[in-house]
């Protein structure tokens, strides 16, 4: 601290906003959208139900949720000339690079929704946005397995919509799977706000220099991307596939998460937040099993991915500084088994926070949020005279 100012790296102990979106416990590990439970939620609701809770305030009547639905599928097209902008990219570009790009170029072809200050104008871009991102997520993961990009069919369900066009094999009719969607739209809920975490502070910063929305969404994908955040759930399934080559070897890789020497973290595992379980952890982990039996797959990733969370729950370093598995820690497991490569993992946690980023961009224009600027405490060079080329050593 210097006169006025503290410094608290990480924000770790400061708080950034009032918000009425999302409330969480870290302590008892509780997680409430709007009030309603996780649990709740995850069970009883939909994935675009949930969307429109988290940024309209309420559960939406059929009425309402129709209505936004319908709104939705009026903007589902993506321009043509989007998939010259994807043709750029090569095959091996990591799809949060290719998405949070995408996402940028949206703002060319919808010039109305860049900046945006009343609400019907807010509703137009928002409604656009969330008709547009499940194609662009489509695409990619169509363009990394080399498939033509496919658009959508109104007559489907939201979700059952994004399988669709992620999964629709070229010359195959498509056939819906209601284990993999319901499995797919729990995943999505489960992801769907976190109050203050890096990329929803990154996306309420950004938004509050009055920059549109599509463009603080994309600073949002890019924040996501690390792997100390949504990047994790794909360094999991990495870890988890290094330890399997590994004879299943955990203590050495539990060592090296211990060993300050070594910047190996147990992805998966720590919370800013949560001293407790995760609760969306404990879902994910019961869900896992489920999806795995309902489709007939076994993954003896799940049995090393249980064997490294029984070790590190007993181990006193990971228990003195209470450290759990966090929502990243199954998700992966569930992704794989519906046939999602590892690299778009982070991609669609992207997919599942859209409602939470936009709930929070909206919440910070509707109060006036003043731009975002923190103050620093300097501790560079005092001042001194310039030195002039010819006599610098
Ligand atoms: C998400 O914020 C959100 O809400 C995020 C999220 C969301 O929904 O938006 O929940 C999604 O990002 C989940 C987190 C995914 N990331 C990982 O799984 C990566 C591994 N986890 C760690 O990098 C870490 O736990 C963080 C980044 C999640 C939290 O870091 P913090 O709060 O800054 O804690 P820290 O780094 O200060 O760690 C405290 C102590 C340290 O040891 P000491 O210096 O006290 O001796 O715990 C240790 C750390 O070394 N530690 C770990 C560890 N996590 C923390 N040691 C080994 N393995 C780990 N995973």
């Amino acid at each position: 601290t210097t006169g006025m100012i503290t410094i608290d790296p990480g924000f770790k102990n400061t708080g950034s906003c009032e918000s009425a979106i999302t409330f969480l416990n870290g302590e008892k590990g509780m997680l409430r959208y709007r009030g309603y439970s996780i649990e709740d939620l995850a069970e009883k609701a939909d994935f675009l139900e949930v969307a429109y809770l988290l940024i309209f305030g309420e559960l939406p009547t059929k009425e309402q949720l129709k209505t936004f639905h319908n709104d939705i599928k009026a903007e589902s097209h993506v321009d043509e000339e989007m998939k010259k902008i994807l043709d750029g990219f090569p095959k091996s570009a990591h799809p949060m690079g290719v998405l949070s790009s995408l996402t940028s170029a949206l703002i060319a072809f919808n010039p109305s929704s860049v900046n945006v200050s009343s609400e019907k104008d807010m509703y137009h871009a928002i409604v656009r946005i969330m008709a547009k991102f499940p194609v662009l997520v489509a695409w990619t993961m169509r363009k990394k397995k080399g498939l033509p990009l496919d658009y959508g069919d109104d007559n489907l369900g939201y979700v059952e919509n994004l399988h669709k066009m992620m999964f629709k094999r070229p010359n195959k009719d498509y056939k819906t799977n209601k284990i993999a969607i319901d499995a797919l739209d729990k995943l999505l809920i489960l992801h769907a706000d976190h109050e203050q975490n890096c990329s929803t502070s990154t996306v309420r910063i950004t938004g509050s220099s009055h920059a549109g929305l599509f463009v603080s969404l994309s600073a949002g994908i890019s924040a996501l991307w690390g792997p100390l955040h949504g990047g994790a759930n794909q360094a999991v399934l990495e870890m988890l596939e290094a330890i399997d080559e590994d004879d299943g070897d955990t203590q050495k890789y539990m060592a090296k998460a211990k060993d300050k020497d070594d910047p190996f973290r147990l992805m998966g595992f720590g919370h800013r937040v949560y001293k407790n379980f995760d609760p969306r952890a404990k879902i994910l982990k019961k869900s896992a099993d489920e999806v795995l039996s309902d489709l007939g797959l076994e993954d003896p990733i799940l049995d090393v991915a249980k064997g490294l969370e029984k070790v590190a729950l007993e181990d006193p370093y990971f228990v003195d500084r209470k450290l759990y598995p966090n929502v990243d820690f199954y998700s992966g497991i569930i992704y794989r088994a519906l046939g999602i490569p590892t690299e778009m993992f982070t991609v669609m946690f992207a997919m599942g926070r859209l409602p939470g980023w936009i709930a929070h961009w909206r919440e910070m224009r509707l109060r006036n949020e003043p731009i975002g600027r923190p103050r620093q405490v300097y501790i560079g060079k005092t001042s001194r005279p310039f030195v002039p080329l010819k006599k610098r050593k």
